[in-house]
């Protein structure tokens, strides 16, 4: 939510600050800009466009920025202010010397605001953001970095911040408290960002800044103090993943690429947690006492990681009998949950930096709940904040619609609810087996799946006409169901509904006409008779049926107006195996209906605000 990018060193900055700026563009697009220090003059030059970055690429081909090394770009996802070029990052101050990025929401910026007016600060924009550069112009008597450090105690709220200033040009300032920001060291240069794509072009060598830190760099030097001006030594990271991870690699979108990916992400999961009839979750070791223990498990998360953690429950719950609830992290925080000291709560987070299920672990927390979690993005905030973390190691997920990160969720899922169940001895270990080794099959099946997209592909062209779809799942599906209607009204903008297929007479049922499409997720299970049952009668009020089904089973071509089919495994597996049917009609009907699949509208992929 919102990108941060900040250059100094011996390179031309601009070039470099749009570029690293576009690897960030998936956090938000609304508008973008660049601000820089031209040495010499000490002139600060700002550039800014509403939209894309590619607008922001467009103006500075009529108004080139001259020369610079030190400078701060930002992309955005609008909070506070619409989307326009004034509202756009970077914000200045009184006397145009001081430029600030800022990633994040400042909750107490009105009084601040009214404070500042009324001591002559003039604002131009309706962003939170503009308040910190007044505030620092407000305590600036030429040290920057004290004047910043004055500035972050009257913040409320949640903040990544880039500040240069025309008296510095050889300065750099960074700080964090909620939001993501990481520094890059390079050689005569240094950097400061949201993301690791940013200048994974540049350095490998990253320093990720804990919150209540703040740094000052220069182009050969970066020193880490704390909000209280204590020096810190920094833990210096070395970023294991390649280049080819952040780009497109010939796909025609990151979504069809990452779709492409799970195979390999299943494979090395599955490779590296289970060795023959042994599988590993040495990360909750620790923790084996208290697993024995819990009474129950409350699973915290939002969009695509809820309805991961919605498959948890029933997986948890069929191999180690304990009792799971799944909750969306932004209810959870705000409805007093009962968490007791024998409550184990998980939090499911691709980049581990989403705002809602962050706060969501620190009430559990408070409460004397253990913490779990399962996490993409190495060091994030959530990972951090845990007692122990399960990494998917799905690499960078660039595409909006979250796809490799939520298989690999699912995937952890069932390695831990086996572990739960070898802990916790109520159901047989031939039981748990059944389902470690059919998950080992996993990654070859979707090798296979893949080359059935054309298929695919032409099933969901011939319905990207509707105008409204509905999923219908049960059991461990009706998860799926609900991720699959949010796939397609993310990027299609088509409204859709997932549902238990159950429910569908209980009003669902109504929507049903010939100008509806109804994806019904039907493989091999205990509830496949009730589903031919829903399909008929959906037919029979002359809805389109997309039906998803084990291979082998021809029967239901009598009843589907078309049939897609996954290999047959263990049947608490299938959520796995149909989500890549569901990713792909998504993602075909989007493209044919011209979406801009990436960078779905009004969405942002790490959402670091609530
Ligand atoms: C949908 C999607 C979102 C995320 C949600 C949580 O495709 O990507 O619904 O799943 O914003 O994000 P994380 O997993 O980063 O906490």
């Amino acid at each position: 939510m919102c990108g941060i990018v900040g250059y100094i060193g011996d390179k031309k900055a601009p070039p470099l600050l749009i570029d690293a700026l576009k690897k960030l563009e998936y956090r938000g697009y609304d508008s973008s800009g660049v601000g820089i220090v031209v040495p010499g003059d000490g002139n600060i030059v700002l550039r800014k466009a509403h939209g894309k970055i590619q607008n922001l690429q467009n103006l500075l081909r009529s108004k080139p920025f001259p020369d610079s090394s030190l400078g701060i770009s930002h992309t955005r996802w609008a909070t506070h202010g619409v989307p326009n070029k004034v509202n756009a990052h970077p914000h200045r101050d009184c006397t145009g010397k001081i430029l600030i990025v800022h990633n994040g929401i400042i909750e107490n910026y009105e009084s601040l605001k009214a404070a500042l007016q009324k001591k002559g600060h003039k604002f131009v924009s309706d962003t939170d953001t503009e308040v910190i550069a007044h505030l620092i112009e407000s305590h600036y008597k030429k040290d920057l970095l004290a004047a910043v450090q004055k500035t972050i105690k009257q913040l409320k709220g949640a903040f990544a911040l880039g500040v240069i200033c025309s008296d510095h040009p050889d300065t750099l300032i960074a700080a964090r408290i909620g939001s993501p920001l990481i520094i890059g060291l390079g050689k005569n240069e240094n950097f400061i960002a949201s993301d690791v794509p940013a200048i994974l072009e540049h350095t490998r060598k990253v320093i990720y800044l804990k919150d209540g830190q703040m740094a000052k760099l220069s182009k050969d030097n970066v020193e880490v103090f704390t909000f209280a001006g204590k020096s810190v030594k920094p833990k210096i990271d070395k970023v294991t993943f390649s280049l080819d991870a952040v780009q497109k690699q010939g796909y025609a979108h990151f979504m069809l690429k990452e779709m492409h990916e799970q195979s390999d992400v299943l494979k090395q999961m599955v490779q590296k947690r289970i060795k023959g009839n042994t599988f590993h979750l040495e990360e909750l070791s620790t923790l084996d006492k208290e697993l024995k223990n819990i009474t129950n498990i409350i699973i915290v998360a939002c969009g695509t990681a809820y309805h991961a953690g919605l498959v948890g429950k029933y997986v948890i719950e069929a191999l180690s009998g304990i009792p799971v609830t799944v909750d969306v992290s932004s209810e959870f925080r705000y409805r007093n949950p009962i968490v007791g000291k024998k409550t184990l709560v998980m939090a499911v987070s691709q980049s581990g930096e989403t705002a809602d299920t962050l706060a969501a672990i620190k009430e559990a927390k408070a409460k004397g709940a253990k913490i779990v979690s399962i996490c993409n993005v190495i060091g994030s905030s959530i990972a951090r904040e845990s007692d122990g973390v399960l990494y998917t190691h799905a690499g960078p997920e660039i595409g909006v619609a979250s796809t490799k990160a939520y298989t690999a969720q699912l995937c952890m899922f069932y390695l831990i609810a086996a572990k739960l169940g070898v802990v916790r001895g109520v159901v047989a270990k031939k039981d748990i087996d059944n389902v470690i080794q059919a998950l080992k099959h996993i990654p070859a099946l979707y090798k296979k799946m893949l080359k059935t997209k054309n298929a695919i592909a032409r099933v969901a062209r011939s319905n990207a006409h509707f105008g409204c779809f509905l999923f219908l799942g049960r059991n461990v599906n009706y998860p799926s169901a609900m991720e699959g209607a949010l796939k397609l009204k993310e990027i299609s903008y088509i409204p859709a509904e997932g549902y238990a297929a159950g429910e569908m007479k209980h009003g669902p049922i109504a929507l049903i006409d010939e100008y509806r499409a109804v994806v019904c997720i039907a493989p091999e299970s205990d509830t496949y008779e009730k589903m031919i049952s829903n399909i008929q009668e959906i037919r029979s009020r002359k809805g389109k049926v997309i039906a998803i089904a084990t291979e082998g089973d021809e029967a239901i071509k009598k009843h589907a107006t078309h049939v897609l089919y996954v290999p047959k495994t263990h049947k608490l597996l299938t959520p796995l195996l149909v989500a890549l049917p569901l990713q792909l009609i998504a993602y075909y009907i989007s493209v044919k209906r011209g979406c801009d699949v990436d960078q779905p509208r009004n969405l942002a992929k790490s959402v670091t605000v609530e």
